[in-house]
């Protein structure tokens, strides 16, 4: 081969290769890294990425050339030499696939087990429960809450169950996935390593209302979360009467309704605001939601288990807070 026809090669692949990779570079493609599983994630994805942009860059230094160098003239009608394989090629482009497949596999499995870890001797633990269409978060204190709070820089392990159908546990900011299926228990280990607060989000077609099964999860300091537990918990133990606002703000209601008082303004379900003071029809609308339908909205969107979920005391405190009658 001349020296020249490698030379327009190298330089069509090199173009390639830098224009591929601007655009892997310089897009954020994904979301803050925020867990220490992340890192690992982030390593099998930018190594498919960079074996994907090399591959690339062959095949159209391959074609580019073939392009400008092999192209029928107008008048050419002749047939190509017939070409009968060539075995070094073969050998070739079946053995480099084969060790970057291996070698894909092998650092996935390798960080798959490594995320699967708790790591430290203390995991924190919290039960997350999934029903359509609705996560429901046990923290180590019983606080039972809509929201799940963790600490950053400590292991939690989430215990994954579901009461119905498969669903799948993502926080994009935490890079892992995790089915929750009904009959057997699931894992997932997570290490934060930024606070704030990042997206739940079902990732597994479980219904209609699988697309508004969302909720939120709050990274909190370990000194905030220490104080978060010893408070809530304490509360919810010490029989003291629920308050409206916080039997709202656990079981979730504003994730799909709005209600000025609690400052929400999701539109999945029916605004809570100007309810008919009838509190019988308010409490049988959280226990039966499908029972009578507001105007324009589907049945079987909300889930049907408040009415085991809340104990009387707290739907009654919760059916009063709906109406304005106490905070
Ligand atoms: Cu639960 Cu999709």
């Amino acid at each position: 081969m001349r020296r020249g026809s490698i030379l327009t090669m190298l330089l069509i692949g090199a173009v390639a290769f830098l224009a591929t990779a601007a655009v892997a570079l310089f897009i954020p493609w994904l979301p803050d890294q925020a867990s220490r599983e992340r890192e690992g994630i982030d390593l099998t994805f930018w190594l498919a990425t960079w074996i994907c942009i090399g591959i690339f860059a062959v095949v159209a230094a391959v074609i580019g050339y073939s392009f400008l160098k092999f192209r029928v003239r107008p008048d050419d009608d002749s047939d190509g030499p017939p070409i009968h394989g060539h075995t070094g090629l073969e050998i070739a482009w079946t053995a480099v696939p084969f060790v970057l497949v291996v070698a894909l596999g092998v650092v996935s499995a390798v960080v798959l087990t490594q995320n699967d870890r708790a790591r430290g001797a203390n995991p924190n633990e919290v039960a997350v429960t999934a029903e359509q269409f609705a996560w429901t978060f046990e923290h180590p204190n019983g606080v039972t809450s809509g929201t799940l709070r963790i600490p950053i820089g400590r292991s939690t392990v989430l215990r994954l169950s579901s009461r119905d159908v498969i669903h799948s546990f993502w926080v994009p900011e935490f890079g892992q996935k995790k089915d929750a299926v009904p009959g057997i228990e699931t894992r997932l280990v997570i290490t934060p390593k930024r606070t704030g607060t990042f997206p739940v989000i079902c990732t597994e077609l479980c219904g209609l209302g699988h697309s508004l099964m969302r909720s939120r999860v709050i990274v909190m300091t370990q000194q905030e979360y220490a104080s978060w537990l010893e408070e809530e918990g304490g509360g919810q133990a010490a029989g003291t009467e629920p308050e409206g606002a916080s039997v709202f703000a656990e079981a979730g209601c504003g994730g799909c309704h709005a209600f000025a008082p609690a400052e929400s303004t999701a539109q999945v379900g029916p605004s809570l605001d100007g309810l008919p003071d009838d509190p019988q029809f308010v409490r049988t609308s959280i226990v039966e939601p499908d029972a009578e339908l507001a105007e324009g909205f589907q049945a079987g969107v909300m889930p049907r288990t408040y009415g085991e979920q809340l104990s009387d005391r707290e739907l009654d405190a919760l059916v009063q807070y709906l109406l304005g009658g106490s905070q």
